[in-house]
């Protein structure tokens, strides 16, 4: 089987109803970015920080992946698929995607503020622990915070998602900006002859020069189109 690997972003699950963070009134424009999505922030002002996070998760509950993200958990038939994703929702993972990479991190773990990449102090939360307090500490006696990698900090993923795409057969584009790096820096490792498509209602600037199929469409509509495609080229 070839190996499918998709990069997603925060369209691919607008669909679901999230927000994305900078179409018009995005998250970015409700909430300030250096308030909730920094290291800066956080220390400023944890309270309001895990309140945030905290609120994301409430809506986790209320939320179902789309048409998009059922699709995509099919290509499995067919394909060997790795979902690389900048989305901290568990949508992919709930669609049936089995191989799914979080670049920025997962809104259901919480982790120590002191080391938050330590695998001892990462810690998944039933959905009953959701609502996330003051005072609720990692076994290292620091506050638990959401685990997420806000901007400024280090993105352990990128160097698993980058061997991913180097052997990428086949690589997809689905709903990012592509303004947030290292993540939009991958298709730079995409090898050239690998065919390129990407899925998004808006135009999308790709900085490298390299030729795209660009299914204008959002995520659903654009993944049964590209199902289609992908199935004419399955080996
Ligand atoms: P953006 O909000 O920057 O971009 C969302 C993209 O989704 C845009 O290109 C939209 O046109 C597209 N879009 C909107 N509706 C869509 C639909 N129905 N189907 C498909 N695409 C649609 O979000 P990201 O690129 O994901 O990081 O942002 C990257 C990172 O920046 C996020 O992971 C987050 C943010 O700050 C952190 O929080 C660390």
């Amino acid at each position: 089987m070839k190996n499918l690997v998709v990069l997603t972003g925060a369209g691919m699950s607008a669909e679901s109803g999230i927000s994305t963070f900078r179409d018009a009134g995005g998250l970015w424009d409700q909430y300030p970015v250096e308030q909730v999505a920094t290291p800066e922030g956080y220390a400023a002002n944890p309270k309001l920080v895990i309140n945030f996070y905290n609120e994301r998760r409430k809506q986790l509950l209320e939320v179902k992946p789309n048409r998009g993200h059922e699709l995509l958990a099919e290509l499995e038939k067919y394909f060997h698929v790795t979902v690389i994703t900048q989305n901290v929702d568990n949508l992919h993972e709930r669609a049936g995607s089995t191989e799914v990479i979080h670049l920025h991190g997962e809104l259901t773990k919480v982790t120590s503020s002191f080391q938050p990449n330590n695998p001892r102090f990462i810690k998944e939360l039933k959905p009953e622990e959701y609502e996330v307090r003051m005072g609720d500490k990692a076994p290292d006696g620091s506050q638990f915070r959401p685990f997420i990698v806000w901007f400024g900090e280090a993105v352990p993923m990128i160097e698993t998602a980058i061997d991913y795409v180097d052997k990428a057969d086949i690589f997809v584009i689905i709903g990012t900006s592509l303004n947030v790096y290292p993540a939009a820096g991958l298709l730079n490792y995409v090898h050239s002859g690998v065919p390129v498509y990407l899925i998004d209602p808006k135009e999308v600037r790709i900085a490298s020069g390299r030729a795209v199929h660009v299914i204008q469409k959002g995520a659903s509509e654009g993944m049964e189109e590209l199902k289609k495609m992908l199935l004419e080229i399955r080996d």
